[in-house]
């Protein structure tokens, strides 16, 4: 069956659709990747990589002569029978998932088509079966991508698990997408349509509470003196609750947990059930944000006329991405105290400032910190850790950091001269001035 369905076709060259098809290329089998973007397709095809995912570059290049960009649909579905759609579906207003990029996608397929319709972009449960009511022809997999951001190509090629939904009917098309996977090694899940759109939105919504929950515990920690580390440590020994995903900082952000746990909560909300503890997970999230605030006025006093600098600003370190970065609202939060700010991103810098316009962006984390009244870490990235913090707190007008990720040792910060402020930390750093 494998045979007769390659060449592996991938519609929608996004983050997603880049990651499948360069790795199914590694894997030796032909890719045919069809944008609706000319300028996207034309730069792909000269090598140029627009997204920054360590490995993809080098993964593209090695594979070129495997992968055919284009934009015409017709080529695709001559080309290939197994197509993976890999495009956006961002939340609308309401906090639904916009399923028009899909519903384009399924609309140009012709009628009677007999292409395979994999379905790697995240869609509310519900979505396969009226896919399936449209197009009775077309074979439907539920096949949810569980990629991370920043290890994307290595999630790809050792996946936990690879989950494979269909309904009756479309077993045959099913296997053959487990055949492209089973080299890869991981347990291969199968289930129905529906469970299978459900698994992703439950296995996001479930990472964000996680997050959410370690964060209120943080919050409490600060309260009664305890370490929120030493306690996620010590809750992640019990096997039932596990370490993963115990970081306590400020906030998840990305393009899947904001948009996943509100989709979820949405498709729940549509049925008529209240997702009452979706709710909390998202409100958390969002105060989360806004401690630091807090943090920083306890310390400062009225921020107005501050100059704070922001050392990160991507959701997350190794990716340029800033859908949804703590950062945005944060250095929105400042300013509307009347901070000034000052920051520092070494990938996503560009791609912030046409975010972040009132935003001084600084050429170097030490630039940053320059006359900075305060420094919040709000991206765990490595040279923060490598940085010279004793040189740093000497160029600061004065050494206060609010270190949004418990990401460094605060003794020597705090031996270095440096007023620290963790998320659920206890340090002994010197009593803080009194407010002006
Ligand atoms: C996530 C899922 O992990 C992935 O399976 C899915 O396919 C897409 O969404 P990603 O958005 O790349 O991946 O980021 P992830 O590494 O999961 O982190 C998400 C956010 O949670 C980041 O902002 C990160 O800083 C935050 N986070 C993560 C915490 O605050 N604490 C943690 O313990 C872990």
């Amino acid at each position: 069956m494998s045979e007769q369905l390659q060449p592996v076709g991938v519609i929608g060259v996004g983050w997603v659709g880049l990651v499948t098809a360069a790795c199914f290329a590694e894997l030796g089998h032909q890719v045919v990747a069809r944008d609706i973007l000319p300028e996207k397709v034309e730069a792909l095809s000269r090598g140029e990589v627009a997204i920054h995912e360590p490995g993809l570059e080098e993964l593209l290049r090695r594979n070129a002569e495997r992968i055919n960009f284009t934009t015409d649909m017709d080529e695709l579905l001559e080309g290939a029978r197994l197509l993976f759609v890999c495009v956006d579906t961002p939340p609308t207003y309401s906090g639904d998932a916009d399923l028009s990029r899909v519903r384009s996608v399924v609309q140009e397929l012709p009628e009677g088509s007999d292409h395979v319709l994999v379905m790697k972009s995240t869609v509310p449960a519900g979505t396969g079966e009226s896919i399936r009511r449209d197009k009775p022809d077309l074979a439907y997999v539920s096949c949810p991508e569980f990629l991370k951001e920043g290890t994307a190509v290595e999630d790809f090629m050792h996946p936990d698990r690879v989950v494979i939904g269909s309904d009756s009917g479309d077993e045959a098309a099913a296997d053959a997408v487990a055949e492209l996977y089973r080299p890869l090694g991981g347990e291969i899940l199968r289930s129905d349509v529906a469970s299978a759109e459900m698994i992703k939105l439950a296995s996001n919504a479930f990472l964000a509470t996680k997050i959410s929950f370690i964060n209120e515990i943080a919050n409490v920690c600060e309260e009664v003196g305890a370490d929120v580390g030493e306690v996620a440590k010590g809750m992640g020994l019990d096997e039932r609750i596990g370490t993963a995903f115990l970081r306590a900082g400020i906030g998840y952000g990305g393009s899947c947990f904001p948009k996943d746990v509100s989709a979820l909560k949405m498709l729940a909300g549509n049925t008529g059930y209240h997702f009452q503890l979706l709710t909390a997970v998202i409100e958390v999230n969002e105060l989360q944000k806004r401690r630091v605030v807090g943090k920083l006025e306890k310390h400062l006093g009225s921020l107005i006329g501050k100059r704070i600098a922001l050392l990160g600003l991507a959701f997350k370190p190794d990716t340029d991405d800033m859908r949804e970065a703590s950062s945005l609202v944060l250095s929105a939060r400042l300013q509307g105290e009347g901070a000034e700010v000052v920051a520092y991103d070494p990938v996503a810098a560009e791609r912030a400032s046409g975010l972040l316009s009132s935003v001084e962006m600084a050429s170097s984390a030490m630039e940053a910190l320059e006359g900075a009244d305060a420094a919040v870490l709000v991206t765990e990235w490595r040279e923060f850790a490598e940085l010279d913090w004793a040189a740093a707190a000497e160029r600061m007008a004065r050494p206060l950091l609010v270190d949004g990720r418990n990401f460094l040792e605060p003794q020597p910060l705090v031996d270095a001269g440096f007023e620290y402020e963790g998320i659920g930390r206890t340090v002994s750093s010197p009593r803080p001035a009194p407010a002006p």
